[in-house]
């Protein structure tokens, strides 16, 4: 195996370089929730062939300096990123997606009966994403901030009302596994977000949403699980130690 990804995991491959997120959703390869695990083992997991896999890393030309690294960013960056592109835009987009739905349902819900099952599943996502949202802004993302301003000072840092931050992110990482497999189950209800031949315009749009939903889904999850978290850990560890 080519030694750039030999020891790093699926996450810190995306993480360096946000540009191979796409290679790994084309051979279905989790790299959000499952960013933990090797390059080799992710293969295994999609059963997907690793020489043809790191044939395609290698083929993406090389990055620009324009590319941003998130992984430089700071604590306060991230989150900032994270609030106005991802948390902003399931926010948009739920509401439009459920009308979709709800519309498609009941044009084409007699000869497309699994409509109704999407279109409970996706208000479900929703609910769950709403609610797993408003407990980052409110809790963990203002730790999160403080850690990172009291980075380096000398005066250490109080207890959490959690305990040690790896709890609440605990509870973050089972909530995305969740959304995210309720994100599965529709694409593969939907036969890969595939509008029938008999589908209006209105299914072609729905399919794309749902398919652009559950990309943003993937890069946000990748950037909570796999960059913020772990610096937040990070800076906890030091805090403590100060
Ligand atoms: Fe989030
Ligand atoms: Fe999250």
């Amino acid at each position: 195996m080519n030694e750039r990804f030999e020891h790093a995991t699926v996450g810190d491959i995306v993480a360096a370089d946000f540009r191979t997120a796409g290679v790994f959703e084309s051979f279905g390869i989790d790299f959000c929730c499952g960013g933990r695990r090797s390059l080799e083992d992710a293969c295994r997991g999609a059963v997907a062939n690793p020489e043809a896999v790191i044939r395609a890393l290698e083929a993406l030309p090389p990055a620009t300096a324009t590319d941003d690294d998130a992984t430089r960013w700071p604590v306060d960056r991230l989150i900032d990123h994270i609030l106005a592109r991802h948390h902003a835009y399931v926010r948009s987009a739920t509401p439009t997606i459920a009308r979709y739905l709800a519309k498609l349902h009941e044009v084409h819900g007699a000869r497309h009966p699994e409509l109704a099952r999407i279109a409970t599943i996706f208000e479900q996502v929703s609910g769950d994403l709403e609610q797993h949202m408003f407990k980052e802004e409110q809790i963990l993302f203002p730790y999160m901030r403080d850690l990172g301003e009291r980075a380096g000072q000398a005066c250490g840092f109080g207890m959490s009302p959690f305990g040690t931050v790896e709890n609440p992110i605990r509870m973050m990482e089972r909530e995305h596994r969740e959304a995210a497999d309720e994100l599965r189950l529709i694409r593969e209800l939907t036969n890969g977000y595939t509008p029938p031949a008999d589908g209006c315009t209105t299914y072609q749009v729905c399919m794309a949403e749902l398919a652009q939903f559950e990309r943003d889904l993937h890069r946000h999850v990748h950037l909570e699980n796999n960059v913020l978290f772990p610096k937040a850990v990070e800076l906890e560890k030091q805090s403590v130690g100060a």
